[in-house]
């Protein structure tokens, strides 16, 4: 069954909502707290190792129930079912979407046009271990007996940006194997990437589920021609393999049958790392590592399917979203994770979330009167306390951060923790609660600048009230990942289900690329 069609703005919630905003846009969130002793309490969530405390943000219990009504409004739970069951809720392309399939250990069927995909996916698992097994064992030989030490990824959006962000943000679990990503038409790109490998034991790992695109193509096929300088049409097989659902155009490519990784058309390509598309996590991590961020992605995705939504961490970060996006009039919203191993994960979200919610018509076609996707950026703590922060504190705009940190560190350099940890936290209370010109007067006094008093204080006073989200993992491992990203992938099917829009589909890149086609047809 398709989604629902419910314009959110015409739930009997959205009309509370516009007139309960008027009472809370000037609201403090100082006095908030002041006047609540538990509302960190009654604003947190927790979820095996993680903890999401979102009392700094600019609500009170009645605007979360409203919010939470508004989620009933629209059949969130509905289309939830309908999401887990392999509806066709992609419609505009027909199709279903199961990511959520590719993680789920339960041997309950999941049907699509009447075939279970449960079993596909464990032969896809099957093989992708006993083909990583190999290759790191260095059983897998290249043309010359060697052992491959270097591992390339080719594709483009879906098909790199999940991996690329995984490898990066797990390389503390990395084995021996180098692994490599080239994504841009830039020929730059693809050649300072091969400057560094050597034929003979380099394997390069074609991902694309069409095996059509333009960047992709035309990347593997200068690979080819380099690898043929050193070797022959025979050596093909044992360095280059495919992840794609085109077979027929992957083996056109030289690729043996045999080194085809599945793709599915109910997997859309930004939710595609759990699936053959994580290859090159799994090639860099290992099997049981890869399993296990499995593992924690389907914890979210059991606690998301049947935690109440006031309990549930996608759907409350979701409704704060949308809270901000269409009452507030935020446009923008940022990442940021303290630890430099997730300095991918805004580029992965922008895909993730600009490419899912960037719509302006809605499920019944038509055009769109007010806001949806929003616009993700973000960077790594505390580098961006350097960079960009000056503007989420003293800036003109409201721009609600998600704060993303962990207790421990991996290596253990504790002093270099303390003080990651002291600037995680400041940050927040900073933003929330600022500093007032009583503060700022005192400060300046106390530093004995009391000529300047009066030239500097507008500058030096925080107007805080800034609204942030506190995700708090004890470790950063393959498992805590898994929930992280699971967490933010049904943030985004919640707010597409509120907003009326179909997610799943990106029709909005296609007029580029055809442009671009044409101009090449052109010359
Ligand atoms: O840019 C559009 C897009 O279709 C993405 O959604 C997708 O991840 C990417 O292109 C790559 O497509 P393919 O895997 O078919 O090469």
């Amino acid at each position: 069954m398709p989604l629902q069609n419910i314009k959110p703005t015409e739930t009997v919630a959205w009309k509370k909502l516009t007139q309960h905003f008027s009472e809370i846009k000037e609201r403090e969130l100082k006095e908030l707290f002041r006047e609540d002793k538990n509302r960190k309490e009654q604003f947190s969530i927790s979820l095996g190792d993680l903890s999401v405390d979102y009392s700094k943000n600019r609500i009170t219990k009645k605007t979360m129930n409203l919010l939470i009504s508004l989620a009933n409004e629209v059949e969130l739970k509905d289309a939830i079912e309908k999401y887990f069951s392999g509806d066709k809720i992609n419609a505009t392309e027909d199709r279903a979407v199961l990511h959520t399939a590719l993680r789920s250990s339960s041997d309950i069927p999941v049907y699509v046009d009447g075939k279970d995909v449960k079993q596909k996916i464990q032969t896809a698992l099957r093989k992708m271990k006993a083909f990583s097994n190999k290759v790191i064992s260095g059983k897998w030989k290249g043309f010359t007996g060697k052992p491959i030490t270097d591992v390339v990824n080719i594709g483009v959006g879906g098909s790199n940006l999940g991996p690329n962000m995984v490898v990066e943000a797990l390389q503390f679990y990395k084995n021996k194997l180098n692994t490599h990503f080239v994504s841009n038409i830039d020929g730059d790109h693809v050649s300072e990437t091969l400057k560094k490998l050597n034929p003979e034991t380099t394997l390069f790992i074609i991902v694309s589920k069409t095996f059509t695109t333009q960047e992709t193509i035309n990347n593997a096929n200068t690979i080819r021609d380099w690898f043929l300088k050193s070797a022959t049409v025979f050596d093909v097989s044992k360095h280059f393999v495919a992840v794609s659902a085109n077979e027929k155009a992957v083996i056109s490519f030289g690729i043996d049958k045999k080194n085809i990784f599945p793709m599915w058309d109910w997997v859309g390509g930004r939710f595609s790392l759990w699936s053959a598309v994580g290859l090159s996590i799994c090639l860099s991590i290992g099997f049981d590592n890869f399993k296990e961020l499995l593992q924690g992605a389907e914890e979210v995705d059991k606690h998301f399917k049947t935690s109440s939504f006031e309990e549930n961490i996608p759907v409350v970060l979701a409704l704060l979203s949308v809270w901000y996006n269409n009452f507030f009039e935020a446009e923008t919203e940022v990442v940021l994770s303290y630890t430099q191993y997730l300095a991918k994960l805004p580029e992965y979200l922008q895909q993730a979330v600009m490419e899912s919610n960037g719509k302006d018509v809605d499920r019944n076609g038509d055009e769109i009167d007010y806001q949806t996707g929003t616009i993700i950026w973000g960077g790594t703590g505390v580098n961006s306390q350097h960079a960009f922060m000056q503007l989420l504190h003293h800036g003109t705009k409201l721009i609600p951060v998600d704060f993303i940190g962990f207790e421990e560190s991996l290596y253990g350099l504790n002093d270099h923790h303390e003080k990651l940890i002291a600037n995680y936290n400041a940050q927040q209370e900073a933003l929330a609660f600022g500093k007032t010109k009583e503060e700022a007067h005192l400060d300046l006094k106390v530093n004995n600048q009391i000529d300047l008093i009066n030239k500097l204080l507008p500058y030096k006073v925080f107007k805080g009230n800034h609204p942030s989200n506190n995700l708090l993992f004890k470790k950063l491992t393959p498992f805590s990942l898994g929930m992280l990203l699971a967490i933010y992938e049904h943030k985004i099917f919640a707010q597409g289900v509120i907003w009326n829009i179909f997610s799943f589909d990106q029709f909005g890149v296609e007029l580029g690329k055809e442009l671009a086609k044409k101009r090449l047809s052109k010359d």
